[in-house]
């Protein structure tokens, strides 16, 4: 946190700014706001009343809205998998009475009404990284590579409370709830973007990863993994676990939207192993094959629970870890991308490193 100079200005600081030796010219006009010379406007001045985050408050920020919008695919879940979906049978309120939930509702009414709070928690965390993003650009070291996904955020939020409120209107429509967990699945992913981007010193200049074909191969895994997913939600759409007894299904065969998600499944996994194999052979993209490694582990593992579940019957705990992991694998996914698009600020190219160390390091 900061107090400000004589001329209603972040004073500069060692290791930011313009006078910083390792931020090359091009990249602070990039992110610099305004000119320091500017008149800061009312909105400016209004900005600069909130605290200045430190580099790893909006690291902190940055994880907490990525575990808050994982935590919320996992307890959407847990509703679905107790039948409470309906617990609370209207929407926004509860019941027509009620906003919220009574103990004669009972743990169906608790379950669904406690997983609408947490979209309170969701935004409260999403509109302070909002909040911490937003005052960085009145500072010497604006954060505007933060700004879109926290923006986002925070927009679909609301639009996740409809989807929501819609499948409830519709008695859980199989395509409305999937359509409900597709959009979290990309929250995460954008959240995990906005992760990867906030452990990168604003110190330290964004560096592209220069290997292109790396990239297309991990572009191609990723829109597997969207295949492979959006064929889990038809699996889910077609099963047993609706979220009430009485709730519509797709009606696909089961076996059969099964084996199609099991296909694409070993596709993906394929193509992650392509993705380590590639970034390992290519010698310079060490962090990509890490990544990949990650992957390949969380694909693996998903696919065991994936099995165990399937021939198990569905047993909701197995249902529930799988469900876990397809969070993980989307992290794990857009993390291996990503890494192949721009290289993480602990691994620069010799041409971007400094003389000296830069203060703020991971
Ligand atoms: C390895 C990559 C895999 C990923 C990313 C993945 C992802 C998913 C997702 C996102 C869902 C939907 C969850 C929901 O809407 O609630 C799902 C459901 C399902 N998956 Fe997978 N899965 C994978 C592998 C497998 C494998 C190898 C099997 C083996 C049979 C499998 C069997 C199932 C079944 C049976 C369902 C439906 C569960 C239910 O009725 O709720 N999955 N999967």
């Amino acid at each position: 946190m900061s107090g400000t100079g004589p001329n209603g200005h972040e004073p500069a600081r060692p290791g930011e700014g313009a006078a910083d030796p390792i931020m090359p010219t091009s990249y602070h006009d990039t992110v610099t706001s305004q000119s320091p010379d500017a008149p800061p406007s009312a909105l400016s001045r209004a900005l600069r009343r909130l605290p200045l985050p430190s580099e790893r408050a909006l690291r902190i920020l940055a994880y907490a809205s990525l575990a808050t919008q994982a935590g919320i695919i996992v307890t959407g879940g847990a509703v679905r998998l107790t039948d409470s979906g309906l617990g609370c049978p209207e929407w926004p309120r509860c019941t027509e009475e009620s906003w919220t939930a009574s103990p004669e509702m009972g743990s169906h009414g608790a379950l669904e009404f406690g997983n609408r709070l947490l979209t309170f928690v969701l935004g409260v965390v999403a509109l302070a990284m909002l909040l911490a993003v937003v005052r960085t650009l009145v500072s010497h070291r604006p954060r505007r590579d933060l700004l879109y996904p926290a923006i986002f955020l925070l927009g679909v939020i609301p639009a996740q409370a409809v989807i929501g409120g819609i499948t409830v209107w519709t008695g859980l429509n199989p395509w409305v709830v999937q359509f409900h967990y597709l959009v979290s699945a990309v929250l995460v992913g954008v959240a995990t973007v906005m992760v990867r981007r906030a452990r990168r010193p604003a110190a330290v200049p964004p560096q592209p990863a220069g290997t292109p074909w790396l990239e297309r191969l991990a572009l191609v895994m990723l829109a597997a993994v969207a295949i492979t997913i959006y064929m889990g939600t038809v699996t889910t759409g077609s099963g047993p676990h609706a979220g009430d007894p009485d709730a519509p299904r797709i009606g696909f065969d089961i076996t059969t939207v099964t084996q199609f998600h099991v296909h694409a499944a070993v596709f993906t996994l394929g193509l992650a192993i392509g993705v380590f194999f590639a970034a390992r052979l290519s010698g310079s993209a060490p962090h990509a094959a890490r990544a990949s490694a990650r992957l390949v582990g969380v694909l693996v593992v998903q696919g065991a629970i994936g099995g165990m579940q399937y021939g198990l019957g569905l047993p909701e705990v197995l249902v529930a870890l799988h469900l876990a992991g397809s969070a993980l694998i989307v992290m794990a996914a857009v993390d291996t991308w990503y890494v192949t698009r721009w290289m993480p600020p602990e691994q620069p190219p010799a041409s971007a490193r400094p003389a000296r160390q830069p203060a703020a390091s991971e």
